[in-house]
């Protein structure tokens, strides 16, 4: 039988969906999360990882070169592909917010807003009738407002260490974040049984997982 290609970002969100697909019964190497292999095979389940980028994940699946992926919704609001999202897998929570410098108003005339989200962030910006000018950035966002970049940031924010430790503070929450299963639409309908059998098993992982 033809390997099933799973796309997932290296680091910690493969560390905890390797745990969730272990709950559901998958057999996966103990040591698979330690190497720095980008293609990680395993025989015993038909299932072949491939470890991109967050941001890439959901290309190799619109391209149909894996057939699912693990991707956070941050990533999946910000492209709008084509990929089908089977399960919210309820790992690596975090959020969107916008922040800044504390008791700061934005400029009056066309306020900066650095970010690696210039979708979300525009549209964001957009819904409250505010014009903004987005200027994008590709990590450490929290360096723009406190370098004099930009008025605010629109950022992802997990345990608020970054903003703390940087002197920032949060304005508004734009949405809650968790990672995603999803599937390629053609690659669904060709390994329609496998990929329904493992939506199956990890959704009941994720509700045990709950109690
Ligand atoms: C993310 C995010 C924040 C930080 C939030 O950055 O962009 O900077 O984590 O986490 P915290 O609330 O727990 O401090 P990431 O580590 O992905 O690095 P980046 O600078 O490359 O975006």
């Amino acid at each position: 039988m033809d390997f099933l290609t799973i796309a997932m970002p290296k680091g910690r969100i493969f560390e905890e969906a390797a745990e969730l697909m272990k709950s559901a019964g998958f057999q996966l190497p103990e040591e698979m999360e330690d190497s720095r292999k980008l293609i990680v095979e395993v025989p015993e389940e038909n299932i072949r990882f491939i470890l991109s980028k967050p941001m890439d994940v959901p290309v190799y699946v619109e391209h149909g070169v894996a057939d699912i992926g693990v991707a956070g919704k941050d990533v999946l609001l910000e492209q709008n592909r084509s990929v089908m999202e089977l399960l919210d897998l309820e790992i690596s929570y975090c959020y969107l917010a916008t922040a800044g410098l504390p008791n700061t108003q934005m400029n009056d005339v066309a306020p900066r807003i650095a970010t690696k989200y210039p979708v979300i962030a525009t549209s964001f910006y957009k819904e409250k009738g505010e014009q903004v000018e987005i200027i994008g950035l590709n990590g450490s966002i929290e360096l723009a407002p406190m370098i004099g970049l930009a008025d605010r940031i629109v950022d992802i924010v997990s345990t608020g260490r970054t903003l703390k430790e940087n002197g920032l503070v949060e304005y508004e929450k734009i949405a809650d974040i968790t990672s995603r299963l999803i599937a390629n639409p053609v690659a669904y309908r060709l390994k329609q049984q496998r990929i329904l059998d493992l939506t199956k098993r990890l959704r009941q992982a994720v509700e045990e997982a709950d109690v």
